[in-house]
């Protein structure tokens, strides 16, 4: 099954396959009146009409902005249960670590992730992925780290290893086993890191679609020499490094993650210039969330200073039960403009080509371009100014996975 995509009002995409640092992040070209021809679930032509293949289907684009399909770089998709009780706390009063301190944030989550069946978690997911996909997302990283115990973080990559095989989406998956201190080892944290480091890292690392291993550095959960240590072992298996950092309070996150060399460094709210110097340094891609900023109402990640440093930055949704419980990433998006002063140039690089990177799909997705994995969204908005500034409605008119049409709107 071929498609051609004609008459695009306006094609807005980045270039090539390595992540765009610093002032490269703007590098998005936009064409008028472009067709994209797909076949075999490849983009095959890019180009004007008249030396365009014969296609068996025809889109006219002729009011339509058109993308390559957002790459979500950081949700974790899979869990039991929702927080929403957690609303009153806050209404109260009660901060996010204050809720997890007292048992409750992640810790209810684990509960709940550990009390559902495989089966409860697959159903969720599965209609989460289809929601997902009907606002632009085509590609997604899942962590675990709501079992917090070796059987429950395994039934968690295994719902995820299912929904990739299973749904429309493409998802990759990350070990977040270091996500808090399960109540179990409430007052053993050295017990819980050698739990993690001698026996969880080790058999985690024998699954190879489990390529990254996350964890969250952070004040009352993993501190700056808790992480390295856990960083450091999982580098040694072979896994590639992320974390969670800088989130809540500064506690030398991203100076960490440029010495350990993580391949990525997320949240980042309260980096400081060293951090950002050491991860522009190092290469670490910086994945900013800001959906996480708004709804815990916290500051906002000092995303121009990172470009300005020349660090290259993925935007994703964060989506979770607790601080983010949006999966829509065209939210974010929104909000990297009106936050963070990027451009919509800037913002849809970060959620497209330099999304894919932080999973390493450069080579296949993230951009228009011959070659590429046909992964495309077609907007109702007209242009990407027009996208980015009318926040709050689902934009999304056409959505193509793998070549075929999944969403029509
Ligand atoms: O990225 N900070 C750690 N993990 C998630 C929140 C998880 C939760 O609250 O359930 C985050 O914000
Ligand atoms: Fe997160």
């Amino acid at each position: 099954m071929s498609i051609l995509i004609k008459n695009i009002k306006e094609l807005a995409t980045a270039k090539g396959n390595k992540p765009l640092k610093g002032i490269e992040l703007s590098n998005v070209e936009i064409s008028n009146d472009q067709c994209i021809a797909v076949e075999k679930g490849i983009i095959t032509y890019v180009g004007k009409l008249k030396n365009a293949p014969v296609c068996d289907e025809e889109i006219d684009a002729s009011e339509n902005l058109v993308t390559a399909g957002l790459v979500d770089s950081h949700t974790h998709l899979v869990f039991g249960g929702w927080r929403q009780k957690e609303l009153q706390l806050k209404l109260e009063g009660q901060s996010y670590l204050d809720i997890l301190k007292q048992g409750g944030g992640i810790l209810s989550t684990v509960q709940s992730t550990r009390d559902e069946s495989e089966e409860q978690l697959y159903v969720k997911g599965k209609k989460l992925l289809e929601e997902m996909l009907e606002h632009g997302t085509t590609t997604i990283e899942s962590k675990s780290g709501y079992g917090l115990n070796l059987e429950t973080e395994l039934k968690q990559l295994e719902v995820g290893r299912r929904l990739n095989k299973d749904s429309k989406m493409d998802l990759v998956l990350t070990f977040l086993g270091a996500h808090a201190f399960p109540k179990e080892y409430k007052d053993k944290h050295e017990d819980f890191i050698k739990l993690i480091c001698n026996d969880m890292l080790p058999k985690v690392s024998k699954y190879e679609d489990v390529k990254y291993c996350d964890i969250f550095c952070e004040t009352a959960v993993f501190n700056v020499e808790e992480t390295e240590k856990i960083l450091t072992i999982a580098k040694e298996l072979g896994f590639k490094v992320k974390m969670h950092g800088d989130e809540i309070d500064y506690i030398g996150g991203g100076e960490l993650a440029g010495k350990v060399g993580c391949i990525s460094a997320e949240h980042l709210i309260q980096s400081s210039d060293n951090g950002i110097e050491a991860m522009a340094k190092k290469s670490v891609i910086g994945v900013l969330l800001p959906a996480t900023s708004f709804y815990l109402d916290k500051d906002y990640a000092r995303a121009r200073e990172m470009v300005k440093r020349n660090m290259a930055i993925a935007i994703a949704t964060d989506f979770n039960p607790g601080s983010t419980p949006n999966l829509n990433l065209q939210f974010p998006m929104m909000l990297a403009c009106s936050k963070y002063k990027l451009t919509p140039k800037e913002a849809l690089s970060a959620v497209t080509l330099n999304g894919a990177c932080v999973i390493e799909r450069g080579d296949e997705i993230g951009t228009i371009e011959v070659g590429k994995k046909a992964d495309i969204v077609i907007w109702k908005a007209p242009d990407l100014n027009y996208l980015f500034y009318r926040y709050g409605s689902n934009q999304v008119k056409t959505v193509i996975k793998n070549g075929e049409i999944v969403v029509k709107r």
